[in-house]
């Protein structure tokens, strides 16, 4: 078996910890500026603004955070137009982060481990939770919001990112009400006369806990909404939608309250991953014609689900794709993200569910053993049938790794394409770009030619040089690798979300 795909130039590790954690280190500076140091070529065509969410800061006046999930949110604004970039990065300015920056210290506990100085007496029964609208950004009714999922979202100036304040859509949300962050937008929604509406969904804990489905119209405004109370604890990050169904995993995991009330453990530290129970996959269809819809619940093996690729029906069934793990680490109190064990966790990997809404029975198979995260469809096809997958995944083929490479995946033929950045580059989530113009609304809502004609734009990482840039790959040749490579003044952490706009969005000030 042939364990690389560059086997004569890359050494066995692909990576090297220490260059790869240099990653992890937080840009204080925001800037803005044309990007002149460019190789290869930006395609003409390409045109628009690539917004990527991600934490921006790993300290707080030099104070660590415990986990980069708690991490601040920082947006990146990339605008391209006739072969030429502009950059721009401004942290998104929520209460927290303007209280720490005065006080210069952590002042809130995270969700994923970082704690107050002052051990457990300063955390007892601090329950306050800061809104670090760190995880996706996108533009939708002409609202450029930054969402985390504990929270409401916060809107901003796509021209210049300055914070607006906080999103409540008319009122629907109250304050500090959670929103999701992985909206999904339905190109062609039937229950909008065939026009594109943004659904997404909101978590509310408790002993039981409550999934709340929103659906936003062009304008952005909330058209429906229904909630579905669930027994047991959940920890749903992302979801999927078809045309009729959201369809939800509820991942066995058990969640206890007691440490983290008494301040020794935070929030994230207290779920535990449970192998020997099944995961719920929670169905709520869309249809509120007729009032408040039923949920189904369906049972699979074990196995834990943060991203979804996609969904679709087919034939009575629902089609599921998505980045599963065989288990969630546990967040160890005091332990270091940096000093990651790869080889020591399981991968996430690329599995296919057959859920038979008749029969009540679900089959699962394993699409891409390959280690990979952060997986991307044609917008033109969520919810309907794909066949192209682009994900960030590891540079081998097999183990676990740092995500060093873009991986596209064809359903359909089984065939799989590599660009690999190793050793010194690490990638993140792919944004795949349509070539056709979007419709009148600014969106890709429809395939036109082949689903693969377009580019792949990701933020890499380049530890050598110890800058970021953006690369862009033509989305049908993966192989050839970058065909340009923006190279930014500066390197730029780790990131999770972002989504690609045709508005241009400049502002030379
Ligand atoms: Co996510």
């Amino acid at each position: 078996m042939q364990l690389f795909e560059h086997a004569s130039t890359v050494p066995i590790t692909s990576y090297n910890t220490e260059e790869w954690q240099k990653g992890y280190r937080s840009l204080h500076q925001e800037y803005e500026y044309w990007i002149d140091e460019i190789e290869g070529e930006i395609p003409q065509a390409l045109e628009g603004t690539l917004f990527r969410n991600g934490p921006g800061l790993l300290d707080v006046n030099g104070q660590q955070l415990q986990h980069p999930f708690d991490g601040d949110g920082m947006i990146c604004a990339i605008a391209i137009k006739d072969g030429r970039a502009h950059f721009r990065n401004r942290f998104v300015k929520t209460e927290g982060y303007l209280a720490e920056q005065k006080a210069g210290k952590i002042l809130y506990r995270g969700v994923f481990g970082t704690q107050k100085p002052g051990g457990w007496l300063a955390n007892a029964f601090d329950t306050r939770t800061k809104n670090i609208a760190n995880t996706q950004v996108l533009y939708w009714g002409g609202k450029l919001l930054a969402l985390w999922e504990a929270a409401e979202p916060h809107r901003l100036d796509p021209q210049t990112l300055e914070t607006l304040g906080q999103e409540y859509f008319d009122g629907v949300l109250s304050k500090g009400a959670p929103f999701a962050a992985h909206p999904w937008i339905d190109p062609v929604s039937q229950f909008d006369d065939g026009k594109p509406c943004l659904v997404n969904f909101s978590i509310k804990a408790g002993l039981s806990f409550t999934i709340a489905i929103y659906e936003l119209d062009l304008n952005g405004k909330i058209v429906r909404q229904h909630d579905h109370p669930v027994p047991g604890f959940a920890f749903i990050h992302d979801f999927a939608i078809t045309p009729n169904y959201c369809i939800f995993f509820q991942n066995p995991v058990d969640f206890n309250p007691i440490p983290f009330l008494a301040g020794m453990k935070s929030a994230g530290e207290c779920i535990k991953f449970r192998p020997d129970k099944p995961t719920r996959i929670i169905l709520i269809p869309r249809d509120t014609s007729s009032g408040r819809p039923t949920a189904q619940i369906l049972e699979t093996q074990s196995g834990f689900v943060f991203h979804h690729a996609n969904a679709y029906e087919e034939d009575g069934e629902i089609i599921l794709d998505s980045v599963c793990y065989e288990n969630l680490p546990s967040v160890e109190p005091g332990s270091d993200y940096r000093q990651t064990d790869f080889e020591a966790l399981a991968p996430g990997q690329l599995w296919r569910f057959n859920l038979n809404l008749a029969d009540q029975t679900v089959k699962r198979e394993l699409l891409e053993q390959r280690c990979c995260e952060f997986p991307f469809v044609h917008p033109g096809v969520a919810g309907r049938k794909h066949r192209y997958i682009y994900m960030a995944a590891a540079h081998a083929s097999s183990g676990n790794a740092p995500h060093q490479a873009i991986l596209k995946v064809d359903v359909e033929s089984g065939e799989r394409s590599v660009a690999s950045f190793a050793p010194d580059g690490y990638v993140g989530e792919p944004v795949f770009v349509p070539r056709d113009r979007s419709d009148e609304s600014g969106l890709y809502t429809q395939v036109q030619g082949d689903e693969d004609d377009g580019w792949l734009l990701a933020i890499a990482y380049d530890s050598k040089s110890d800058r970021s840039s953006v690369v862009i790959l033509d989305a049908k040749n993966v192989e050839q690798g970058a065909i340009a490579r923006l190279h930014f003044k500066h390197h730029v952490p780790y990131g999770l979300h972002g989504n690609f706009t045709p508005h241009y969005f400049e502002s030379e000030s």
